[in-house]
């Protein structure tokens, strides 16, 4: 535990922090973002950071080989979330708007390549940390709980088999009019799966004390209410929004 990630409320006490860690395809970012806003606390969408990172470096054709160039870039790369009531938040990068960009799949080869490197990942840290505000923080990533807020009074890892996974991947990716198989789809996700396990850095597995949630045949309003209820009833009452 750092002191930068246990920043404070006025009153001294711990900002809590709910983490929610998982595989893409579980339903981490809706349900966290849902959870945020029942509980009236900040959302950190970590990956969208990655992503922010990844598409910048296609706007300037960086070398994805270049870890010092990379660091540089993500250390002057600024990530802007605005708030829309009517739906998710715009981002903005480097205060030109991006928000469609970034959830290309472009954006998210480039955001994994670009997450493989520790150098890049260390140099997204403290930014992750400041998010953590009073009232409190739901952050929706893959290392949440065990890198980044590693003191986090809740932890989620959220789950959902491969094969529902790949048929929710499947159904988004029709909605668009995209021609892709199931089969396909699910093959890619174990592969991915086995991928993110095993890297070296910051690889995708439950912190120690993260209570599992398997999505499967949950509907996602079910979901919501199982991780709200995992939030002890002291942390929202002592942490009243500002
Ligand atoms: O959740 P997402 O698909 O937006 O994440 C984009 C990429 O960033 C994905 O390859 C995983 C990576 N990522 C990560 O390594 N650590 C995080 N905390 C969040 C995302």
């Amino acid at each position: 535990m750092t002191a930068e990630s246990q920043q404070v409320d006025g009153a001294g006490e711990p900002v809590p922090v709910l983490t929610v860690d998982g595989p893409s395809g579980s339903g981490k970012g809706t349900i966290s973002r849902a959870v945020a806003a029942r509980l009236g606390w900040h959302f950190l969408d970590s990956g969208a950071l990655y992503r922010a990172v990844g598409v910048a470096a296609g706007w300037e054709d960086a070398d994805l080989g270049d870890t010092e160039g990379l660091v540089a870039l993500t250390h002057r790369t600024q990530v802007q979330f605005v708030d829309d009531p009517g739906g998710e938040p715009h981002v903005l990068i480097n205060g030109v708007e991006a928000t469609s960009e970034l959830r290309t799949e472009t954006a998210g080869a480039a955001a994994s390549a670009i997450a493989a490197i520790p150098e890049v990942r260390a140099a997204l840290v403290e930014r992750q940390r400041a998010f953590r505000q009073s009232p409190g923080l739901v952050a929706d990533g893959r290392d949440m709980g065990t890198v980044i807020f590693p003191d986090a009074g809740v932890k989620v890892f959220l789950t959902a088999s491969a094969e529902e996974r790949a048929q929710r991947r499947h159904k988004q990716l029709k909605d668009k009019g995209l021609d892709v198989t199931l089969d396909g789809l699910l093959r890619e996700i174990v592969a991915r799966d086995a991928r993110d396990a095993q890297r070296p850095v910051a690889p995708l597995k439950p912190a120690d004390d993260a209570v599992t949630v398997d999505s499967t045949g949950v509907p996602i309003t079910t979901v919501v209410e199982q991780v709200l209820a995992l939030v002890p009833e002291s942390f929202r009452k002592s942490h009243t929004p500002d």
